[in-house]
């Protein structure tokens, strides 16, 4: 595998999280979820967590603001600079434009967004299984709904941000983690 700063793209549910934890211990690189981040403030009581919990609780986007706040932040930190595997962000053309200048301002660039296509039923199907499982706030059938929503007025648009810069890779997400891990790694290599 020779990409290294790579960008997990895909709707809610996707599997970006699932095929990152898999794919960074070979590509020896930080698994970077926003969501992850957010998650962590929130628990924590942070000022950002403070800011971001009701918006995240209802499946809206945490203003841009903020998430590249914190994005730039942990780009900037040691261990991004042989690489990262950003999950969940961006997830706006303005936060695909601050990343952008951030990288350029590197001298580096993405080399990399690999996009996981899936069937929005069964993407339902995965949240509800996790919210018995896990109790994720946000995991309820209302806020599935409004999330995928969100998905498809302010990020979807990136899929056409990154074919226009050349380094789009769509891989379908449906079928076994291990499947689409398969596919994942083939689309890398
Ligand atoms: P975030 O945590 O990024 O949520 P998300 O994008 O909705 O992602 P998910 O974790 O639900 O899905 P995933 O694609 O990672 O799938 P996963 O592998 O977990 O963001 C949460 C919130 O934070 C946002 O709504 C927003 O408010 C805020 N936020 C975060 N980033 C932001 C940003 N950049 N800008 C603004 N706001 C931001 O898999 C899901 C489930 O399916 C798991 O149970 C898994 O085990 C299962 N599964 C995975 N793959 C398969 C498979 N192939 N077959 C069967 N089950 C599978």
């Amino acid at each position: 595998m020779t990409a290294t700063r790579i960008v997990l793209l895909g709707p809610p549910g996707a599997g970006k999280g699932t095929q990152a934890t898999n794919l960074i211990s070979d590509l020896g690189i930080p698994h970077i979820s926003t969501g992850d981040m957010l998650r962590a403030a929130v628990e924590a009581g942070t000022e950002v967590g403070l800011q971001a919990k009701a918006v995240m609780d209802s499946g809206e986007l945490v203003s841009d603001e903020i998430v590249i706040g914190i994005a730039k932040e942990r780009l900037s930190e040691d261990d991004a600079k042989k690489g990262f595997l950003l999950d969940g962000f961006p997830r706006t053309l303005a936060q695909a434009s601050a990343l952008e200048k951030t990288l350029g301002d590197l001298d580096a660039a993405l080399d990399c967004c690999l996009a996981l296509a899936v069937d929005n039923e069964a993407v339902v199907a995965r949240l509800r299984k996790r919210s018995e499982i896990e109790g994720r706030v946000d995991d309820n059938e209302e806020t599935i709904r409004e999330r995928m929503r969100v998905y498809d007025s302010e990020t979807a648009p990136l899929l056409e941000f990154y074919r226009s810069r050349r380094v789009l890779i769509e891989v379908s997400g449906m079928g076994t983690i291990e499947e689409v891990g398969k596919r994942v790694r083939d689309a890398l290599d």
